[in-house]
């Protein structure tokens, strides 16, 4: 269990921008749209939100659909938006729209893993082509007056962890702030973040940097802190099994006992996000799917979650998926498990047995990245 902390400002800046408390939550491709990024919010404890990576090459060709990933409500802030791409030019007028739509940041992705991005030579191939990252580091900042960032891994393979220079060169152009997810790309999802390894370009920098990679739960962004000495934390997958998860490592810096939810809070926090989902997909067909995936990140290691899983996998419209949540909650409630949450998600991520980044590799394999 976590250790209560002294309370101490935990906060850093990108630039102007202020992010306090110093957590993120990170871009993921299908998950964190507008409904999902408001919900994280609405939990408090979020110093920082990031879309979907947008596609500079779609924007510039004016596809919709890239344009509709970059929207941003006016009462999120701060909020950065992704893009990535290889060329220099495209980046830099992709980055110029993000600030013309209210972005606090710019980010730009240089670790996303999918052979979809890879196989363009953009994402994190580009830590393969130092001087081509260069570029669009200089073009992008000589566009936008707003803040720049860069996401990236620790570096292609455990044979070229360039992490540190790749930052360094980042920083030199004009960067304000870099994530680093403590895996190489090699990796894809397998493994353990190394959060011990990202120590290295916090070593070689003045500008923060975030730690990022399996952090699930407070105890995890307090060693992963410790061990990369970064300034703050971003966190994906954990958002997605613990909406709270930001709001409990913020109650921590600031010297509180972490916000455990009631068991109907959880209901109805995944019914509210039914609504958005909802609100948001064209069809019904769409939604349906959506809140699938939904549930299945938010009941995974849960009591009776894989026969709530196997339940709406045979659901085929939002009411009867509404009702199985709805018979899942009042189950466990009536057999007490209340507050067994916390511990049951502690007693799941600490189990390494399997091996696979403790049970969320196949959440981030099942996804496009
Ligand atoms: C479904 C999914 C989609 C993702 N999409 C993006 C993305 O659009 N841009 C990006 O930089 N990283 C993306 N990532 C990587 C995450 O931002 C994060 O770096 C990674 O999941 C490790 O952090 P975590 O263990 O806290 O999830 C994605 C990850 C997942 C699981």
């Amino acid at each position: 269990m976590s250790t209560q902390h002294p309370a101490r400002e935990f906060a850093f800046d990108i630039g102007p921008v202020r992010v306090a408390p110093a957590t993120a939550l990170a871009p993921m491709e299908g998950i964190t749209d507008k409904g999902f990024r408001a919900l994280i919010r609405g939990m408090g404890g979020c110093g920082l939100t990031v879309t979907e990576f947008v596609s500079s090459d779609l924007m510039s060709r004016n596809v919709a659909s890239a344009w509709r990933l970059a929207e941003l409500p006016e009462d999120e802030h701060p909020v950065s938006i992704q893009i990535y791409g290889r060329d220099p030019e495209k980046m830099a007028q992709a980055a110029e729209y993000c600030e013309q739509l209210g972005a606090d940041v710019v980010d730009l992705n240089l670790g996303c893993p999918s052979k979809a991005v890879t196989s363009g030579c953009s994402g994190s191939a580009l830590m393969k082509e130092p001087e081509l990252a260069r570029r669009m580091f200089a073009a992008v900042k000589a566009a936008v007056s707003i803040p720049m960032t860069v996401k990236m891994r620790l570096g292609w393979d455990t044979d070229r962890l360039n992490a540190p220079e790749i930052a360094w060169m980042a920083q030199e152009e004009g960067a304000d702030m870099v994530v680093v997810h403590g895996r190489t790309r090699m990796q894809m999802y397998r493994g353990s973040a190394d959060w011990a390894a990202v120590r290295a370009t916090k070593a070689r920098l003045r500008i923060p940097v975030q730690v990022n990679g399996d952090i699930l739960t407070v105890d995890d962004a307090v060693a992963a802190l410790a061990a990369s000495g970064a300034d703050g934390v971003m966190v994906g997958r954990g958002a997605m099994r613990d909406p709270w998860i930001l709001r409990k490592i913020a109650d921590h810096f600031a010297g509180r006992v972490p916000y455990e939810p009631p068991l109907m809070d959880r209901r109805d926090t995944l019914l509210k996000y039914f609504g958005m989902l909802e609100a948001e997909a064209q069809t019904d067909r769409r939604a349906v799917g959506r809140m699938k995936k939904v549930t299945g990140y938010f009941t995974r290691g849960l009591p009776y979650g894989t026969e709530l899983r196997e339940t709406i996998y045979h659901s085929f419209t939002p009411e009867a998926i509404r009702d199985a949540v709805h018979g899942y909650f009042e189950r466990l409630q009536a057999e007490g498990v209340a507050d067994g949450f916390t511990r049951i998600h502690e007693a799941e991520v600490t189990d390494h047995t399997s091996g696979d980044s403790r049970n969320l590799t196949r959440e981030a394999e099942c996804c496009v990245q």
